[in-house]
């Protein structure tokens, strides 16, 4: 399959689809503050494939739940800006955002099987999602709607490559298998055809190949309907492979963004080159495995410094200060002190 062309990210003409800046979330615990999301910088240009990577708790999920206004309290936005194809998202009430949601922009989320409703038919979950967005049906009289939503499901179950759809919108979520959920999801995000989709773990749940063909899938439509794509996951291989561009985060920051080929060719952040450190090659199994040592430290109350601190080789003292994004060079960005030299 051929894929679309590459949008170059610095080309200045180019208006990004979404485009964050300076964007904090956090959640009030007993415990206290959980920095969450902190000063988040990022860019998703038209028609590209943006991967964010990261291990579990870095903050992927809450910084897209913030785009799409699904963060609820004791969760809250607290700083930045959201704009979407230029219009700025924190200030819009929650009618305009349901509007905005499907239409322009959709998520799967993480888990299909919670996600998906158990006690509704996959019928009821995708028309319910059609006719809530799709402004060409709703329009219609009554009696037409539901079977004009009916068909549109029935093309979008095909579209995600379900066999014999007409026949399995009548059945509940748990009958699929964990692929076809996944699929299910897909087609539910679609169903509006947003212009872009965030695809959060879509595989993480899944054995290898079916894990594939839900890529390949993703792909696909990102090709023939022209919708921009972020594939969230904690799998650089996965990035590797599908996307344009990475955006590394960790403990709620964004360490390091860059061309997929630079952020995996000349990783730059510590943080990143002990996430390639950790991942098995193929290409050459007899170099050892080495996990970072250490975990995701907990970010309640946490204090001004580079968040990789306690795990990083590199420390200095200077590092315990608030530490900047540095342009490294065009459209490769690194918050880092003391970044690693060309391999
Ligand atoms: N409802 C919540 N209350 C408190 N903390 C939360 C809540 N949701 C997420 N968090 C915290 O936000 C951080 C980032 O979570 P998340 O975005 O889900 O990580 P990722 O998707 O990268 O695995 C975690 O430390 C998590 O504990
Ligand atoms: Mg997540």
């Amino acid at each position: 399959m051929d894929q679309p062309e590459l949008i170059v990210a610095d080309a200045p003409s180019e208006q990004p689809i979404l485009r964050l800046r300076g964007l904090s979330t956090s959640f009030n615990t007993h415990d206290g503050v959980v920095t969450a999301v902190q000063d988040v910088d990022l860019d998703v240009m038209r028609g590209e494939c943006l991967g964010i990577v990261g291990e579990s708790g870095s903050g992927k999920s809450v910084t897209f739940a913030s785009v799409m206004g699904l963060i609820k309290a004791p969760g809250k936005i607290v700083g930045g800006s959201i704009l979407l194809d230029g219009l700025e998202l924190t200030s819009l009430g929650p009618k305009a955002m349901r509007k905005l949601r499907g239409k322009q922009i959709a998520m799967t989320m993480q888990d299909a099987l919670t996600a998906l409703n158990p006690s509704m038919t996959v019928e009821t979950q995708l028309c319910e999602a059609i006719m809530a967005h799709d402004e060409d049906i709703s329009s219609l009289p009554r009696r037409q709607q539901s079977r004009r939503a009916r068909e549109c499901a029935i093309e979008m179950m095909t579209l995600v490559g379900i066999p014999s759809p007409a026949k399995r919108l009548k059945e509940y979520p748990h009958q699929f298998s964990g692929g076809m959920r996944q699929r299910i999801m897909i087609a539910i995000a679609l169903a509006c055809k947003p212009r872009l989709l965030i695809a959060d773990e879509p595989t993480t749940a899944l054995d290898v190949t079916i894990q594939a063909q839900v890529l390949e899938l993703i792909a696909e439509l990102r090709a023939t309907l022209g919708m921009s794509v972020v594939l969230i996951t904690h799998d650089l291989g996965v990035v590797a492979e599908q996307c344009d561009r990475i955006v590394v985060m960790y403990a709620g920051q964004v360490m390091e963004t860059g061309t997929a080929d630079e952020v995996i060719g000349n990783p730059r952040h510590p943080y990143t080159r002990g996430l390639l450190g950790s991942m098995p090659r193929l290409e050459d199994p007899e170099t050892p495995i080495r996990p970072i040592p250490g975990m995701v430290p907990s970010l309640i109350n946490f204090p001004t410094q580079c968040r990789f601190y306690s795990r990083c080789e590199r420390r200095q003292e200077a590092c315990l200060a608030e530490i900047p994004v540095r342009v490294h060079s065009p459209g490769h960005s690194v918050r880092c002190l003391f970044p690693e030299t060309e391999r």
